[in-house]
Order: structure tokens, then sequence, then C-alpha cells
């Protein structure tokens, strides 16, 4: 069964782009098919697998326009098993041009459906906004991931988030999820870093995810995880010994484990 997954959080620099790469790949690395759209038009998932403007005709927002068909603007990534649906500036042009439209929330959702290949798992990397896009994200997914970077205002905007997620869960998507909260660029020798994590842990216990060790699982900042979208790469394909290779494969696994 496929499942549907998105990495949203409207503040900017938290993390999502990160993870969507890096939990797609390190997913495609456990044999799993996996799709990784690119719904931001900053476009950085897609420079972060190695693909620039010029590579690639056609973006998310052909598909969402309904000039191209979903299956034809696909890309092959380095890796056999994942794929990406690449995006571009032009797309924001979507929140204006889709304004008129009734269903405008609910178009990815059902550009998805057209799909030919069947993916075990589809990554959506979102904006850092809770317009249009985000919200055909959301609709158009299972569970949405949120990144919290454990930096000071950490938690600043997760409510306005959370009752989004609620919003639709009453109303065009009851049955999205929030799979979890993961708190990123933790650093263990900065008193902050600590203390924000106290704080999430307080109000956000029940939706965090649990690492091997029985300890709420955390993205370490880690220089490599920085250094390897401009190489092209997940981490994994980059320095899979590294700390955060480690952790986004810890990740991949407790949603391979959810599935079960
Ligand atoms: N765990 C980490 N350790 C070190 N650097 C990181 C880590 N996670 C992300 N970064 C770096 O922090 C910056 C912001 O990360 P990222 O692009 O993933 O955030 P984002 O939430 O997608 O941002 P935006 O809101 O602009 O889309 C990037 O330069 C990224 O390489
Ligand atoms: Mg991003």
């Amino acid at each position: 069964m496929i499942e549907i997954i998105s990495v949203a959080n409207q503040k900017g620099g938290v993390g999502k782009t990160t993870t969507a790469v890096n939990l797609a790949a390190s997913l495609a690395i456990a044999d799993k098919k996996v799709l990784l759209i690119d719904a931001d038009p900053q476009a950085n998932a897609t420079s972060s697998l190695g693909f620039y403007k010029n590579d690639y005709e056609y973006n998310l927002y052909h598909v969402l326009i309904g000039s191209k068909n979903i299956n034809d603007v696909i890309l092959n990534t380095n890796l056999p098993t994942l794929d990406l649906i690449p995006s571009n500036i032009g797309l924001v042009g979507i929140e204006r041009e889709f304004d008129y439209l009734e269903d405008k929330e609910l178009i990815l959702r059902k550009r998805i459906k057209d799909l030919n290949i069947n993916y075990d798992y589809i990554i959506i990397d979102t904006p850092p906004t809770l317009g249009l896009i985000t919200i055909n994200a959301l609709n158009a997914s299972d569970s949405v991931i949120i990144p919290i970077q454990t930096e000071f205002f950490a938690l600043e905007g997760l409510a306005q988030l959370m009752k989004t997620i609620k919003l639709l869960q009453h109303t065009t998507n009851p049955k999205l999820q929030i799979k979890g909260l993961l708190p990123t660029m933790y650093s263990s020798k900065n008193n902050l870093s600590k203390q924000v994590l106290a704080d999430i842990i307080r109000h956000f216990r029940e939706k965090l995810f649990i690492d091997k060790e029985g300890n709420f699982l955390v993205i370490p900042r880690n220089v490599r995880l920085a250094e390897a979208p401009s190489f092209g790469k997940p981490i994994l394909l980059y320095d899979i010994k590294s700390k955060g290779a480690v952790a986004y494969e810890m990740l991949a696994k407790k949603i391979l484990e959810s599935a079960e």
C-alpha cells in the first residue's frame, strides 16, 4: 500500500528539505520504491538531488495546472528506487492561478491518483508557508512529519500549524495523521538546544519518535548533512557513517515499522 507523507512546518529553515530528501533516500535504500515530490518553489529538494533548472523542462507546476501528465515529469535519481518530481520558482504562480478553482486545495491529491508506477512511499517537501501549496500537500497525504529546529523560537508558529492540520482533519482530509515531530539540528553541547528539546518533550512527548535505545529520536546538528546537497547527493551517498546519515536511517526505520 502506498503511504504519502508530507514534511511540513511553515517556519523557514527548520530542516524540512533535509528531512524529506534523506528520509526518501533512506527508504529507497531499504528497497522501497519512493517518489519525492518537491512542492517548494525554492526547489531545494530538486537541487539537493543534483538537478538544476536546465536539467529538466517540466516540473510540478505543469502537473498542477494540468498541462503535463504527472507520469511525464518524473526524473530518475542516482538511487534506482528513488524518483523525483522537480520544482521550479514558477510554482509560486499556483497560489494566484488556482484562486478561482473550487477544489483548488485538492489538485495534488487528484494528480497523484494518475501515477502509473506503484510507489511504496511518496514524500512531499513543502515550502515555509501555510499557503495553497502546503494545503494541497497536506490534503494529498496520509500523514505529516513536522521538523522542529532545536533553537530559540522553535515552538513559534506550531500552534497555527496544529490548528491547520486539525481543520483539514475535520474537512478535506479526515485520515491525515501527525506521524511525528522531529527535533532537528540538535547539539548536545549547546545548552539552548538541550533546553528547547526539553520544552518540546514537555509539550509533545507522545508525538516524538523513539529511537532503538528508547530515547527520543533527534536529528543531530551535523555538518555532513549541510554539505551533501552541494554535491547533489543524499547523506547516505555522501557519508553513510556520519551521525546525520545514521539518524535519518533511524527515522526511515520508524516509518517502515509503523507500516507493519
Ligand atoms: N541536522 C542538520 N545539521 C546541520 N545542518 C543542517 C541540518 N539540517 C539542515 N541543515 C542545514 O540548515 C539549512 C536549512 O535546512 P533545510 O533547507 O532542510 O530547511 P527547510 O525547513 O527546508 O528550509 P525552508 O523553510 O527554506 O524550505 C540548510 O542549509 C541545511 O543544509
Ligand atoms: Mg526547504
